[in-house]
């Protein structure tokens, strides 16, 4: 028995429409979407800023199809060519070819005038909808961008409960988080594709930006303004989470490191106090307070190491401990020899820093 054809897409007269349909669909499933993408939008902003850009993709097709239009026209009319032995024909538009090419003119000038200026109007109402306004925000926090990492606080009206991180931001899904943003060293550029424009940060200087998920996901943000060597390798982690669950885990950050139990974590905290990382890290409830690098009090519940590049296991902890600048060319945190023993004790530590 012979088995069921497959069923078919579509039938040969359907192809063509199809095809253009898939191509599309394409386009926007593999070219588009993802999570640094400004045209998936997660939030209010970010949709008025993909509709911009759809609107203007539409417009510009729409114009260069005219263009394209009017120049076959202008081809189709074109006179013949003129043989090379035949002298010029005495030429002068009479007053009506003339009246006609200059209202042409004008209307071609008019149209682009119009064209842009609906441009621009659009564009100024989009940047007046993204715009931060102080009344609105529910949530305070600060990023300071540093060469090549993302310092994070979560801002309290008790600066005592501020909290510190660093490479991942979190947001309260449907309400307005207002983020001031600076710079630690050189002018880096704060951008979260999914949920907002982007906007730089200045040394000197506090920039403002409102962002608002109106869905819980996970982004990645990424330093848009080239900032040196590790530019390209400035990434962050954008988590939104149900209010319930980003009180929770903000509570949790709050806290400060709880001192290990077990023996070689013990060793390792000690190992941590004595080789240089307490003079560049802190780790809350322990004397490192050094703020030269990342907070590490819950570095161990982080997604990745070293501003997104490497996934944080206990495997990349200890490369990136023992030479950082072989993964990371450039960066500030220099190499830190330490004997085998020594290092799987400190692992073991950093795993408790949760
Ligand atoms: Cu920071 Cu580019």
């Amino acid at each position: 028995m012979r088995r069921p054809e497959p069923a078919r897409p579509c039938d040969a007269a359907g192809r063509g429409s199809h095809l253009v349909r898939g191509a599309f669909l394409a386009a926007a499933v593999g070219g588009c979407a993802g999570p640094q993408s400004a045209l998936d939008p997660a939030g209010p902003y970010a949709r008025s800023i993909a509709t911009h850009w759809w609107a203007m993709l539409a417009v510009g097709a729409l114009v260069f199809l005219a263009v394209l239009t009017l120049f076959a026209w202008a081809i189709w009319r074109a006179p013949r060519a003129r043989p090379l032995d035949e002298p010029p024909a005495e030429s002068g538009d009479d007053d009506a070819t003339a009246r006609a090419k200059t209202r042409a003119v004008g209307v071609g000038v008019g149209v682009a005038g119009l064209v842009l200026v609906g441009v621009l109007a659009h564009s100024v109402l989009v940047a007046a909808e993204t715009a931060t306004r102080p009344d609105e925000a529910e949530a305070d926090v600060e990023v300071v961008g540093h060469q090549w990492w993302w310092e994070v606080r979560y801002l309290h009206a008790e600066p005592s409960r501020h909290v510190t991180a660093a490479n991942e931001l979190h947001l309260p899904v449907g309400r307005p988080v207002r983020v001031r943003l600076r710079a630690g060293d050189v002018i880096h550029s704060f951008w979260v594709p999914n949920l907002q424009g982007k906007i730089d940060m200045i040394p000197g200087r506090e920039n403002t930006l409102r962002l608002l998920a109106d869905r819980p996901g996970e982004w990645r943000g990424q330093c848009a303004e080239y900032c040196g060597l590790q530019h390209a390798r400035m990434a962050f982690a954008v988590v939104a989470h149900p209010p319930a669950e980003y009180a929770a885990w903000r509570a949790r950050e709050a806290r400060p490191a709880v001192a290990p139990t077990d023996s070689l974590a013990r060793a390792g905290a000690a190992v941590f106090l004595r080789a240089q990382c307490a003079y560049c890290h802190t780790v809350r409830g322990t004397p490192a307070a050094g703020s030269v690098g990342p907070d590490l009090t819950h570095v161990a519940s982080r997604r990745t190491l070293a501003a997104g590049i490497l996934p944080n296991t206990t495997g990349h902890r200890g490369g990136w401990i023992l030479d950082p600048q072989s993964l990371k060319p450039g960066a500030h945190m220099p190499p830190t020899p330490l004997a085998g023993p020594e290092l799987r004790a400190l692992l073991a530590y950093l795993e408790t820093l949760r």
